[in-house]
């Protein structure tokens, strides 16, 4: 799908959209702070009577001077309308307020993101995260990811868990028409896919492999569930070459992972990938890819997310077109038999085996 191809706006839709882009790190922060604070919920429950200025100075702790910047700030960006003095939430303030993706993309930009950004120029010039020191001192996000601060880390995993959540209960059925017996979950992350797995095939074995850091979260789910004697669990560093993934399965599961690495990287995993399945055997690779999403603002939020893996995560990776992901593919010696889009809406399932 391509969404790209025309350019749709009149010239005063384009300088009325620049001048958006000229203010977003302004708006963003408006918005985040009129949703936090409680502003745009008190608004929200005020219906179409809406509220004034002074009714909502005493409902926040926020001075008056700010509640009241915020506000006409909040006008320009259109979350609300005025009448009267009274302030009603628009549609635009509805969705900031209450849609999860929004939320979810927000908190991330903001807690991940947001400090990191000013160094986007360096990093992108340097080939290095050169953002990431506003988290820790780490080489790579993914090393950190476990001794995030709470509040930094439940943000990042509910952005992760958003998306992937929606599509593994579609994917399920498309891996388990296979039959898979032993299963290998690269980047298993919090053990989320593996407990799924089990819950739906009552045979199956899992090997979640991950960075070493990472297992104590998965093993936490894992014990949660009583699942110990079905879900195994790998330390691997595959960003060591050397590291081969752990043999004996028949099915390999990479879910938002590959997106994790650069093109190299992810030729040398796939490498590994294809040495370490069984004969007959698939692997899975669940991807979000910007050219294959139902509409524009789809792959807008992906082409942006590539600027959190240029500036924090890692550098040298990104969300991908689906066209690099083939080529690294074909270049490991792996063949695609079979594409599913829109899994679970935004999702593509690749199944691949060995040429
Ligand atoms: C974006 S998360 C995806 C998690 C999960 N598969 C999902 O779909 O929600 C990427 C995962 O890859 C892991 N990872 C990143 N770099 C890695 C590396 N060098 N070796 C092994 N795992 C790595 C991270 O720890 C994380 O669990």
């Amino acid at each position: 799908m391509n969404h790209f191809q025309d350019d749709p706006k009149t010239a005063y839709e384009a300088k009325v959209e620049a001048q958006r882009i000229a203010f977003a790190p302004v708006t963003f922060q408006a918005c985040r702070i009129l949703r936090d604070a409680g502003i745009l919920e008190r608004i929200h429950r005020s219906r179409t009577a809406g509220m004034t200025l002074e009714e909502l100075v005493p409902q926040t702790d926020l001075p008056r001077y700010g509640v009241k910047v915020l506000l006409e700030a909040g006008l320009g960006i259109g979350l609300f309308c005025w009448n009267d003095g009274r302030y009603t939430l628009t549609k635009l303030g509805y969705y900031m307020l209450r849609d999860p993706m929004t939320r979810v993309n927000m908190d991330v930009v903001h807690d991940i993101c947001y400090r990191g950004l000013y160094d986007l120029e360096r990093s992108l010039r340097e080939g290095r995260p050169a953002g990431l020191k506003t988290l820790g001192d780490w080489d790579t996000f993914y090393e950190g990811l476990s001794s995030l601060p709470p509040h930094a880390r439940e943000s990042w995993l509910a952005f992760d868990h958003y998306y992937s959540d929606a599509a593994f209960p579609a994917a399920l059925p498309l891996v388990f028409a296979d039959g898979p017996k032993r299963l290998l979950d690269v980047g298993g992350n919090t053990g989320r896919w593996a407990v799924q797995c089990a819950r739906h095939d009552p045979v199956v074995r899992i090997t979640i492999a991950d960075l070493p850091q990472q297992l104590e979260f998965a093993r936490e789910t894992i014990r949660e569930n009583h699942l110990e004697n079905r879900i195994d669990l790998v330390a691997a560093d595959l960003l060591e070459e050397a590291t081969p993934l752990p043999g004996g399965h028949d099915a390999i599961w990479m879910s938002q992972f590959l997106n994790c690495f650069s093109e190299a990287q992810i030729v040398s995993i796939l490498k590994r990938a294809a040495a370490a399945l069984e004969p007959g055997g698939t692997l899975y690779i669940l991807e979000l890819f910007w050219d294959r999403q139902p509409n524009a603002t789809a792959a807008f939020c992906l082409q942006q997310t590539s600027l959190y893996f240029a500036c924090i995560a890692n550098g040298n990776s990104q969300m991908y077109h689906s066209s690099d992901l083939l080529r690294c593919l074909a270049e490991s010696g792996l063949r695609v038999v079979e594409e599913c889009d829109q899994v679970g809406l935004y999702h593509t399932l690749l199944k691949c085996r060995r040429i």
